[in-house]
């Protein structure tokens, strides 16, 4: 794979990189997207699902579907993309923002993440918001009840409807505009506010380089669309960085 050589000048230059992520990034690892023929919602109805009314009127239900993705999460491992992410930390000041709720780029090894659509790993108590990581919390088949209070607890993500959390969407926000190179990966990208990401990054200056296998709403705003798999391209955008840190020492 040759790279355009703009960016490659871009890359040798950059001090600040941003990887704006979403579904597609995991997919190599078998977690499925949202959006397209085999999305989660060509086949699930979000209202039923991902939504605070459904979690109420059938707590068990949605708890259920909950478990069963913590179930393929919990089964998946970091893939290529991930890594690769999580390495560059040692020639970049490297953000992870994303969309996915899976952990897998903390598993991965990156440090710094905003996680804007929260995480599967994490639960809260509707009622007295006392929180819940998996291993304090007993997992069966229906919603757990909060030690404190008794009320429901509801896993830590963010559902349709609901606001995103104000820390991660700024934090995200301001290491996107503060970034020489926003690198947005495996994402539809039209899911909002999240998707104002990349806009920020592109308004303030940053060189936006998308990664998708196919192209998407944010393709005709990035500087450079690189199609192929996250797990493909990533290793070989770090190789380039490896050769060329080896090449230009200092
Ligand atoms: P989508 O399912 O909308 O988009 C996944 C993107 O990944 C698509 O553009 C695919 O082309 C691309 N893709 C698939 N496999 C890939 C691979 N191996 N390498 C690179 N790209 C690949 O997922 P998101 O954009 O993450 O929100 O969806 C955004 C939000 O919508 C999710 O966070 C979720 C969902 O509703 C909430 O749950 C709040």
């Amino acid at each position: 794979m040759q790279f355009k050589s703009e960016f490659l000048q871009k890359l040798s230059s950059a001090k600040k990189i941003v990887f704006f992520t979403g579904a597609g990034i995991s997919a190599e690892s078998g977690i499925s997207t949202f959006r397209g023929k085999d999305g989660i919602w060509n086949k699930m109805k979000p209202e039923e699902l991902a939504n605070f009314d459904a979690f109420m009127r059938n707590p068990d239900l949605v708890w259920e579907w909950y478990q069963h993705r913590r179930d393929i999460v919990h089964k998946a491992q970091p893939n290529a993309g991930h890594i690769a992410i999580a390495e560059l930390e040692k020639y970049f000041d490297v953000t992870v923002v994303t969309q996915n709720i899976d952990n897998l780029h903390r598993r991965a090894g990156s440090k710094k993440i905003f996680e804007l659509h929260g995480n599967i790993e994490r639960n809260y108590c509707v009622e007295c918001h006392t929180f819940y990581n998996l291993p304090d919390i007993e997992l069966t088949h229906s919603a757990p009840k909060c030690k404190n209070c008794g009320g429901l607890v509801r896993p830590d993500v963010v559902w349709f409807g609901e606001m995103l959390p104000e820390d991660q969407f700024s934090g995200g926000e301001k290491a996107a505009e503060w970034s020489d190179i926003c690198f947005v990966v495996g994402t539809s990208a039209v899911v909002y506010p999240a998707a104002y990401i990349p806009l920020a990054a592109k308004r303030a200056g940053s060189y936006i380089v998308e990664v998708n296998i196919e192209p998407t709403d944010l393709t005709q705003f990035a500087d450079y669309s690189i199609f192929g798999k996250a797990g493909e391209v990533l290793p070989k955008i770090l190789n380039e960085v490896k050769s060329s840190k080896i090449q230009s020492p200092g």
